[in-house]
This record gives C-alpha cells, sequence and structure tokens, in this order.
C-alpha cells in the first residue's frame, strides 16, 4: 500500500525518514531561509513506515540549499531528500553528519569566543553520531538540546 495521507507531488522536495515528531523542528529550519514563502508544504507526522513511525514533509516547487540539508541532517541523521520532477523521484540522498559542524549551530556558552565581538564562526567537532553528541571546537562546552541551537 502507498501512503495515502499525504498525496504525491508533481515537482519539489520530500524530506523522508524525519524521527517522528521531529517534522515541525524541520520545518522551523526551512523557515529560516524560506525563498519562496508562498511554497506548498505538506506534513504527516507518526505515520506509519517499513521501519516504524516517522514524519514526511513535502515542499512543492522548491529543493533545499547544502546549508539546509546540513541543518536536516542534524535533527534527522536517518532522513531521505527526495527530489520529485513530474512526480517521479529522480533524486535520492541521506543527509550526512559532517565530521565538523561549521557555522550553523551557535555555542550555548556565552563566554565563548564564537560569541564574541569579533567574528568567529562557530564550529563543533563530532563526538558520537547516535546519538549525535557535539563539542565546541574553541571552548568544548557541549550543547544539551542541538536543535535549539541551530542559527
Ligand atoms: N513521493 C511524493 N510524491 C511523488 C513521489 C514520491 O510525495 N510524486 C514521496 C513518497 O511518498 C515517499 C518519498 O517521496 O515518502 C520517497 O518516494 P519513494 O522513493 O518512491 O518511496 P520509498 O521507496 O518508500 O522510499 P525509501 O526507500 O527512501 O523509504
Amino acid at each position: 500500500m502507498k501512503e495515502l495521507r499525504v498525496q504525491p507531488i508533481k515537482d519539489g522536495t520530500v524530506i523522508d525518514h524525519i524521527p517522528p515528531g521531529n517534522a515541525l523542528k524541520v520545518l522551523h529550519i526551512l523557515g529560516m531561509g524560506l525563498t519562496l514563502p508562498d511554497s506548498v508544504i505538506s506534513i504527516a507526522i507518526n505515520v506509519r513506515g517499513k521501519r516504524g513511525k516517522k514524519d514526511i514533509v513535502k515542499i512543492e516547487n522548491r529543493e533545499l540549499d547544502p546549508r539546509e540539508v546540513d541543518k536536516i541532517a542534524l535533527i534527522a541523521p536517518n532522513a531521505t531528500i527526495n527530489i520529485i520532477r513530474n512526480y517521479e523521484v529522480v533524486e535520492k540522498r541521506r543527509v550526512e553528519v559532517p565530521d565538523e559542524i561549521v557555522g550553523i549551530v551557535k555555542c550555548s556558552n556565552p563566554n565563548c569566543i564564537s560569541n564574541g565581538k569579533e567574528p568567529v564562526e562557530t564550529k563543533f567537532i563530532v563526538k558520537s553520531r547516535n546519538p549525535l553528541k557535539i563539542k565546541c571546537y574553541y571552548c568544548e562546552r557541549e550543547p544539551e538540546d542541538i536543535s535549539s541551537q541551530i542559527i
């Protein structure tokens, strides 16, 4: 049975295999850099997939920029990004958490050099991937809730 709750889209991007309950965080990330504010977005929360429950976000007539994909990887490390053209999946990519996360997460330590007056780009080193644990390259602070620190 194909999934019936949310219709297939003609053109755009489907972010699939988002951990259940995290679709709104993905939308928040997309909202921050939305270039087409009138694009049609559908979400499915807690739908049953082949490997248990998941969330799905479908964005019509829009593709994601690499920075958005990097951010999504932080909250949905097993997500796939599907590009749809004329109803067909023409590209399917797994998101990837890089070894170093540069410029997309803010350090939660107010005294960190990356939060100072001089512009120093934030940088985190990945300590573990499952569960995802990162630490600041400069002050070694580990954010407790990574998703709330995404810039
Ligand atoms: N999809 C869509 N509109 C289309 C084609 C596909 O919304 N015109 C959605 C599907 O509902 C699915 C995702 O895009 O959520 C990926 O489609 P597909 O690769 O056909 O599904 P699966 O084989 O189940 O994907 P996977 O193996 O990644 O689980």
